[in-house]
């Protein structure tokens, strides 16, 4: 593998390759070393926090916006499986009518938009400003916000539906009940949460090389359960197994409040 910042040239990829292989690459990459972490890099207040890894998280997301909006455009369109979950979520949401939808880590907003095009009222939340000034650009009919997911400035009840996609990866184990909690309070009763992440084939719960900064895959089973304790109650799930140039499984978790 060449540098943790290589995102395109190895293997021929370039922006618009094939979207297995740039997922490929956001899973295989080392994360970048020796990276500051000082500086909440614009974060709105409410999502100022003194936590380290919200910071490297964001300043590292930061650091490649541009390259992995690039990577993961047009990505939903070669998923079938991924745009079935979504579009089960959509239609739960739509059926309960319990209000907006938030998508948590939205990056630059390409499943905002793909939610947006299911029919629901939905916004977008990102720690990293330079992800949300992309997806600003690119939807310019639609709200993003600078925010950190486990702070979030909602009243409680105030939505009927949550996508956290492939953002909880970073969270670190012990802090993620806080986070489930924290959605809790902010979802309606009537509400749903979608949790995509990389799945732990078995193991326990493992820290892994994730291009952009260290993330972790989950047992499908111990998520569930961590989601039970702060009084989710399961809907269904779906397992994916890895496409060509892919390194994991993907679990899904759909949830109700
Ligand atoms: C792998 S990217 C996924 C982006 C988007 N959901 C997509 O699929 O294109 C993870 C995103 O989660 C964001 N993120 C990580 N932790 C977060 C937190 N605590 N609050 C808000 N966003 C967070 C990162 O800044 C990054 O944009």
């Amino acid at each position: 593998m060449t540098g943790p910042r290589s995102l395109s040239g190895e293997s021929g990829l370039t922006p618009g390759a094939a979207p297995g292989a740039l997922n490929c690459r956001f899973e295989h990459e080392s994360p970048a070393h020796g990276r500051a972490v000082s500086g909440a890099g614009g974060l709105s207040s409410s999502a100022m926090t003194d936590s380290p890894y919200l910071r490297a998280t964001a300043q590292a997301y930061d650091a490649v916006a541009g390259r992995y909006a690039d990577f993961v455009r047009g990505e939903l369109a070669q998923v079938p499986l991924d745009r079935a979950v979504l579009a089960a979520f959509a239609e739960f949401v739509r059926a309960a009518g319990a209000g907006p939808v938030a998508e948590f880590g939205c990056g630059p907003g390409r499943v905002t938009a793909h939610l947006r095009d299911l029919g629901l009222d939905v916004f977008g939340v990102d720690l990293s400003p330079a992800m949300i000034d992309l997806a600003r650009r690119a939807y310019p009919d639609l709200s993003f916000e600078v925010g950190s997911m486990d702070a979030l400035d909602l009243a409680d009840g105030k939505l009927g539906g949550i996508v956290a996609w492939y953002s909880i990866i970073h969270t670190p184990p012990e802090e993620l009940r806080s986070y489930f909690a924290e959605f809790r309070r902010v979802l309606a009763p009537e509400g749903h949460l979608l949790l995509a992440f990389f799945e732990s084939e078995g193991g326990p719960v493992t820290v892994f090389d994730h291009a952009v900064t260290p993330a972790y895959r989950w047992p499908i089973d111990d998520l569930a359960e961590l989601a039970r304790e702060v009084e989710f109650v399961e809907v269904g799930r779906m397992l994916r197994e890895p496409r060509e140039g892919e390194r994991f499984r993907r679990g899904h978790l759909l949830l109700r409040g």
